[in-house]
């Protein structure tokens, strides 16, 4: 199996569950970020994972770009997507539906919305204000989970029933 994890990342969150989806599946498996590279060529991969971090809503650009132009491909590969986000339930649901388009949403075999962080020691101090600004509408009581990585992984190299 050869796999492209694509993400955007502004903290490094997303990052990490990528490396860690890297590291329990099986095959070559290569990560990009998707602000170095948003065109990256997806054709030689027949898994793709592509992950997003949430801000007030929503996931970058970039990411909602590479899902529209490659569209049609990313339908025929063996798909996964995530958010990374600090809302959970319904709330995070929502937010992964915003992410991606809907066709996408029906053909991965993976979708997980997925606990994020806020560590201010990664952060400017501008960036803190804002923290603090948004902290009570957007309380981030979860925290990154290894486990959960694993477990995306494990369901997209299950076999297809
Ligand atoms: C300014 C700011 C706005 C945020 N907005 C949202 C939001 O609207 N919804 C949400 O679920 N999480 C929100 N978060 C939490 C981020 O999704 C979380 O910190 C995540 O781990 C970021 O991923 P990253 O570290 O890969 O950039 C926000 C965090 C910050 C600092």
């Amino acid at each position: 199996m050869r796999t492209l994890i694509a993400y955007t990342t502004r903290h490094g969150t997303t990052l990490r569950y990528a490396e860690a989806m890297a590291r329990a599946l099986s095959g070559e498996v290569v990560l990009t970020d998707l602000r170095q590279e948003p065109a990256v060529d997806i054709s030689p991969f027949d898994t793709v994972v592509i992950g997003g971090a949430v801000y007030f809503g929503n996931v970058s650009p970039l990411l909602k770009e590479f899902c529209l132009s490659n569209i049609e491909e990313l339908k025929r590969k063996n798909l996964g997507l995530f958010v990374c986000c600090c809302l959970d339930g319904e709330q995070a649901e929502k937010q992964m539906q915003a992410a991606y388009p809907l066709e996408l949403l029906d053909a991965a075999k993976v979708k997980k919305t997925l606990a994020g962080d806020i560590d201010l020691s990664r952060m400017n101090l501008i960036e803190r204000l804002i923290v603090k600004l948004v902290e009570r509408k957007i309380p981030c009581t979860g925290r990154f989970n290894e486990e959960a990585a694993n477990e995306f992984a494990h369901m997209l190299e299950a076999p297809d029933l």
